[in-house]
């Protein structure tokens, strides 16, 4: 198979990414949109209007790195869903007009898939794997069977864990997005000096919950009086909570590989796959079962173009291309792919 281009624009990252089918990454780039910091959140339309004026220019980029023109490509896939209408309209137009006037093989990614056989790229890992998916949309545990083949074991029934992450950050005044700044603030704090809930630790099943916690820091953070917290206290805030989180993903990692016993590794995937205290709670509980712990490099943990590729070749490769009539879809469970 000749080389595939991949486009991601379903939140607030625009990217593009050219794969061999080896997945050897012959070029990719991901621009950061910065514009929502101000807003402390992800403004739709802002985010549609600037991958529509950044994307055509991130493709034509890797693909002259990669030294390749849109004929030299075996296929194109881009983001389909879940995620922003917006976005996703702008990269899946993009992607599907490429593709017709090529006249290449169009992948209609589902961005969650992308996530989750991103450990197949990095580590060749081989099914079937339990994937702990947890980024600022999504948090959930999920039995990886195939391409395509996905059964959901648990999930939040509240916040997502980076959503979490990110009210925190926001509770200790923290630029947005909070994840990886609570990350660094919690690397100077004590996280015994505030006792935090674990929500859901110990009882059966493999879901999540993580509002009664964020409450629980918002209650530690209004008893200090305007002003009054310390760079000290926000760390040890940040410590307790990050602990609190960390044990309770190696609480339902644990549910979820024991309701999984034929798992051959955990794999964490998801923006909230870079918080090191959450990889090493998940790698005890994985070596705990006799099983590696497999999280993507830093870069690939955020949303990027090489997952997006990547899922590309992996469908293309069992002959699951889509048809130009595929609409992007802004809900889009895991459950609900095809598989080969
Ligand atoms: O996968 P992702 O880039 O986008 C979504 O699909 O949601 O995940 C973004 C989320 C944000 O909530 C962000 O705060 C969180 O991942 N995140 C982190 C870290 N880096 C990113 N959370 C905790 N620790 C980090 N180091
Ligand atoms: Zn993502």
């Amino acid at each position: 198979m000749r080389p595939v281009l991949g486009i991601e624009s379903s939140c607030d990252e625009t990217a593009a990414a050219v794969l061999a089918e080896d997945g050897a990454v012959l070029a990719e780039a991901v621009l950061s949109q910065r514009d929502h910091a101000r807003f402390g959140g992800v403004v739709p339309e802002i985010a549609a209007r600037a991958h529509l004026l950044h994307l055509p220019g991130l493709v034509t980029d890797v693909l002259s790195r990669a030294g390749l023109r849109v004929g030299d490509l075996g296929g194109v896939a881009a983001t389909t869903g879940p995620g922003l209408i917006g976005g996703l309209i702008v990269g899946s137009g993009l992607g599907k007009g490429v593709a017709l006037a090529a006249g290449l093989p169009f992948v209609a990614v589902n961005h969650l898939e992308a996530h989750a056989l991103t450990a197949r790229l990095t580590d060749q890992v081989t099914f079937p794997y339990l994937l702990l998916l947890v980024s600022g949309g999504h948090c959930q545990c999920v039995a990886v069977e195939g391409v395509g083949q996905y059964r959901r074991l648990g999930g939040t029934i509240d916040d997502a864990v980076g959503e979490a992450f990110d009210k925190v950050g926001k509770l200790l005044g923290l630029p947005w997005p909070g994840g990886p700044h609570v990350e660094r603030l919690a690397a100077d704090g004590d996280p015994a000096r505030f006792a935090f809930p674990r929500p859901l630790r110990g009882r059966p099943g493999c879901d999540f919950s993580f509002s009664g916690l964020k409450t629980a820091v918002a209650q530690v953070v209004v008893k200090f009086p305007q002003g009054a917290l310390a760079r000290q206290d926000a760390a040890d805030v940040a410590a307790g909570f990050q602990a609190a989180v960390a044990e309770v993903m190696a609480d339902r990692a644990r549910n979820a590989l024991a309701a999984m016993p034929g798992a051959r590794a955990l794999v964490v995937a998801g923006g909230v796959a870079a918080n090191t205290a959450v990889r090493q709670a998940l790698a005890a509980t994985a070596t705990a079962h006799g099983l590696p712990m497999i999280a993507p490099p830093l870069r690939l943990c955020g949303d990027n173009a090489v997952m997006v590729a990547w899922t590309g070749i992996e469908r293309l490769r069992l002959g699951l291309a889509d048809g130009f009539a595929v609409a992007p879809r802004p809900r889009w469970p895991l459950e609900e792919m095809a598989g080969a």
